[in-house]
């Protein structure tokens, strides 16, 4: 399987099921809560869906309608150093457990965001 076959093998429900889970450990988070919009939490569940989805081979929704993601200058606005970037990989984690893709679709995505976690890093540490 590669990355863009993953959305064929969960479907939007997977990738709602993935969100719904990280979005719903944010709120109350240490480290994260704070960073994330309280008043459009739903918002922002969206716009990572939409993401995902279309990053994993799905319907380009998020491109319609917020353009190229150019994610490291849309993530510029919050100090993101080693701690957030593990916070946000461990609940995402969390979220992928209970999402319960199949095993090598879990693998996929876990690869991917360890990666891009890493790379969102916007502050020493
Ligand atoms: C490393 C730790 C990270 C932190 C602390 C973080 C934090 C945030 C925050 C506070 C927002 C604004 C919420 C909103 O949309 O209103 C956001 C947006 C977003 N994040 Fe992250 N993020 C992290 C990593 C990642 C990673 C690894 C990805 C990709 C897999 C990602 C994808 C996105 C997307 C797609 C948006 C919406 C961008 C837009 O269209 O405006 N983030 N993030």
């Amino acid at each position: 399987m590669d990355e863009l076959q993953v959305y064929a093998a969960v479907g939007s429900q997977g990738f709602e099921r993935l969100t719904a889970a990280f979005y719903r450990q944010v709120p109350g988070d240490d480290v994260l809560g704070r960073l994330y919009p309280a008043h459009d939490l739903a918002g922002a569940e969206q716009r990572l869906r939409d993401f995902l989805i279309y990053r994993f081979g799905g319907p380009a929704t998020y491109i319609e309608q917020r353009g190229h993601p150019r994610l490291r200058m849309r993530h510029a606005p919050f100090a993101i150093g080693q701690r957030e970037r593990d916070r946000w990989v461990q609940l995402m984690d969390r979220a992928l457990e209970e999402a319960a893709f199949p095993e090598e679709a879990q693998r996929i995505v876990r690869e991917f965001f360890g990666g891009m976690a890493t790379f969102m890093i916007n502050r020493p540490a």
